[in-house]
């Protein structure tokens, strides 16, 4: 008997054009032994095709599994992760909770902080309440502003003068209501990709090296000419170091099923700081979430076979817990 697995993909975000490259790469490396793929595609105008997924359990017996390959809004943050479990199907990557946490990047960082890991130190302000003071003194410039819901550096820049951090400001306000500002790091940019429920496991590290003054998004998907380095040249307790953090800040989400957890090295302090985590990370044939398993020896068709096993083993536990006396 083959696994049916629904791939879900596209959406109605800007992420769109990259979920569908993903999506076709998870398919291609599904074992057709193993696997009947049956795809639904939601549209930018967020129709779902050829049909959706109902939260009535008892409506969707073609489907024993279901792999949401979506980008950011809608599909990463915990929406369609409530409606997979309305729906009790067993799905790739991260609960709703582990999902919306993750794409708040302010929520994100206090529970990582709590649980006393490094992030860069930050403020949070709330569109159309802050003053030019409480924003232009807080930090040195270079600061970096990011609306905090959102992914692919969409809505994020880098501020070199008050002025331009105003502006920053203005164009984040059209993303979200919540604004980051933080601190600019001068320093790498690394990443590392978790995968497991209970006991989380690192792969090797990979650094990204922007071509342009950061990691925007026109270089992660037009320019196509940052380079990266997989396994990433550190030394291996730098490397060891990541990955601790990187499995600690899985946690400290409670994530499950997989997420690339990304960090910057600051040059005049050697010190790591997590920076985020994605927990629907590119899936692409060139994304850096499946390059490093492969370094690590897992190999792409692999990994995909472990996914759906990780899901599979997350709605058996869940069906063995009680929801009422
Ligand atoms: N504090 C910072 N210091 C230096 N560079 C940063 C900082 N924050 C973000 N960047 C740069 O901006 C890029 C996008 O920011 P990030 O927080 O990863 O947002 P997104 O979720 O949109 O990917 C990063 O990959 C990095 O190149
Ligand atoms: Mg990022």
């Amino acid at each position: 008997m083959k696994t049916r697995v629904a791939v879900l993909y596209g959406g109605r975000t800007g992420e769109h054009e990259v979920s569908l490259r993903s999506a076709e790469s998870v398919i291609a490396a599904m074992d057709p032994h193993k696997y009947e793929v049956h795809r639904i595609l939601i549209t930018k105008e967020g129709r779902w095709e050829p049909r959706a997924i109902s939260p009535d359990p008892c409506a969707n017996r073609e489907i024993d599994v279901v792999f949401p390959v979506l980008h950011g809004t809608f599909g990463e943050d915990g929406t369609v992760q409530g409606l997979l479990e309305l729906a009790d199907l067993p799905y790739v990557g991260a609960g709703v909770l582990a999902s919306a946490v993750s794409m708040d990047k302010e929520v994100m960082k206090r529970l990582v902080i709590e649980r006393g890991l490094p992030v860069v130190e930050y403020i949070m302000v709330r569109r159309g309440e802050f003053q030019r003071e409480d924003v232009c003194g807080k930090f040195p410039f270079p600061v970096f502003v990011k609306p905090a819901n959102l992914g692919s550096s969409v809505g994020v820049s880098k501020a070199k003068t008050c002025e331009e951090l105003l502006a920053a400001l203005e164009q984040a306000a059209q993303f979200d209501r919540k604004i980051i500002v933080e601190r600019g790091i001068q320093g790498r940019e690394f990443e590392c990709s978790v995968l497991g429920n209970e006991n989380p496991v690192a792969a090797v590290p990979c650094e990204i090296i922007p071509s342009r003054e950061f990691y925007d998004y026109e270089d992660k998907y037009i320019l196509n000419q940052a380079q990266t380095i997989v396994p990433a040249h550190l030394t291996p307790d730098q490397t060891a170091e990541i990955q601790r953090l990187a499995v600690e800040c899985y946690k400290s989400v409670d994530c499950e099923g997989m997420a690339r957890v990304d960090f910057l090295l600051e040059t005049s302090s050697g010190k790591f700081y997590i920076n985020e985590i994605n927990t629907i990370p590119g899936f692409t044939s060139i994304s850096m979430y499946p390059k490093m398993w492969e370094a690590s020896g897992l190999p792409y068709a692999q990994l995909i076979d472990r996914l759906i096993e990780l899901a599979i083993e997350r709605h058996r536990a869940k069906q063995a817990t009680q929801f009422s006396r």
